[in-house]
């Protein structure tokens, strides 16, 4: 069975290691024509909505980032909330960006199908070809990560940002924010991040199983601000299916508001460093804050406790997320659990 696992004792671990390859697979089976039309699409749209649930919504959140920067608001809805909330605003000329791993997920397949009947056009972006998701676009964005088999997502995750930051490059070219030696950029970025994952994973892997004890609590907080906030989310939900741990994610600045009472608990705090300057001093003063209350801290950044790679802003969650990945992901060894399918959870969820 470990050889069916490249010599993993898990999916999970395996598929981890599977991210330097896969975000230059994913960035390369990339077509420039379906690029150019999506990213005319959404340029010229009346309004986006990005739709997808659990990991994939979480990537979702993040384009809003890369598509603000380019000048163009999205809304990123739960596939699960969408019928309630935006559907009423769709119509003929709004574009629907649905993002779904397996492309089976019945969330995102019933919106899809309740925008269609609404005029909307929608672009598909999945790991799975001939789902029912890529059959039901109108145009499709391949994510090619290659197959996911543990139920924590990782590797689609980090394939996903490629996607839908070329995506937003692209849309870049027609609002004029953007021009083609961003898309060289980008691709050499890419590959250098890539390069780097590659000899460091190693080293990530040890230091994630060094500072496990400090994060094996009943519960903890993973906080970050800025274009790494959505991490945090996706770090919360991944030490709840692999750790079976409550952790919640929550934005660095809101923490101040209420939730740092939890921390005279000992609960401890993962902080992700935001990439953006401006939150520097909240987050200084948040890790002063959290330290006098006597609550254990660990910093993810390229000088942390856990140290991710130095790369671009718009590539940060890549390098921030696979640390909160291996934690999650030791802390679900050390408790001898069934990592790749944790109890209760599926794949994909289809009814
Ligand atoms: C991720 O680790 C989870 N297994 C889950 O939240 C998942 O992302 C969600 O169910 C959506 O799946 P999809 O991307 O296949 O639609």
């Amino acid at each position: 069975q470990i050889a069916e696992k490249g010599g993993f004792p898990h999916y999970m671990l395996k598929e981890i290691y599977d991210i330097p390859s896969s975000l230059i697979s994913s960035f390369s089976s990339l077509m420039e024509k379906y690029l150019s039309l999506a990213a005319m699409i959404v340029y010229g749209a009346k309004n986006v909505y990005v739709i997808g649930n659990g990991t994939s919504l979480h990537a979702g959140f993040i384009s809003s980032y890369y598509f603000s920067e380019v000048g163009i608001n999205v809304n990123v809805v739960s596939a699960a909330e969408f019928p309630y909330y935006a559907l009423q605003n769709v119509s003929t000329g709004s574009v629907i960006i649905a993002i779904s791993q397996s492309g089976e997920t019945s969330d995102v397949i019933r919106s899809v199908k309740m925008a269609k009947l609404r005029g909307a056009v929608i672009v598909g972006i999945t790991n799975s070809v001939g789902s029912r998701l890529a059959l039901e676009s109108n145009i499709y964005l391949p994510i090619t990560a290659g197959p996911e088999l543990a139920v924590p997502a990782t590797k689609t995750f980090t394939s996903t940002l490629v996607v839908l930051r070329t995506l937003s490059i692209y849309t870049g070219l027609n609002s004029g924010k953007k021009d083609r030696k961003d898309i060289n950029e980008f691709k050499e970025n890419l590959e250098e991040l890539s390069k780097n994952l590659l000899s460091r994973l190693p080293q990530m892997e040890r230091q994630a199983e060094e500072v496990i004890s400090k994060v094996e609590k009943e519960s903890l907080y993973i906080t970050s601000s800025g274009i790494n906030f959505p991490v945090a989310l996706e770090g919360a939900l991944k030490f709840k299916e692999a750790a079976l741990t409550h952790a919640e994610g929550i934005q660095l600045g809101e923490l101040l508001h209420g939730p740092i009472a939890l921390t005279n608990k000992g609960y401890p705090i993962v902080i992700v460093k935001p990439s953006e300057a401006q939150a520097d001093d909240l987050y200084n003063k948040v890790i002063r804050s959290v330290l006098d209350r006597g609550s254990p801290v660990i910093t993810v950044s390229p000088e942390g406790d856990i140290k991710s790679l130095e790369t671009s802003r718009d590539l940060s969650p890549i390098s921030n997320v696979i640390p909160l990945q291996l934690m999650a992901y030791k802390l679900g060894v050390k408790r001898n659990l069934p990592i790749d399918t944790p109890p209760g959870l599926v794949k994909a969820v289809v009814s």
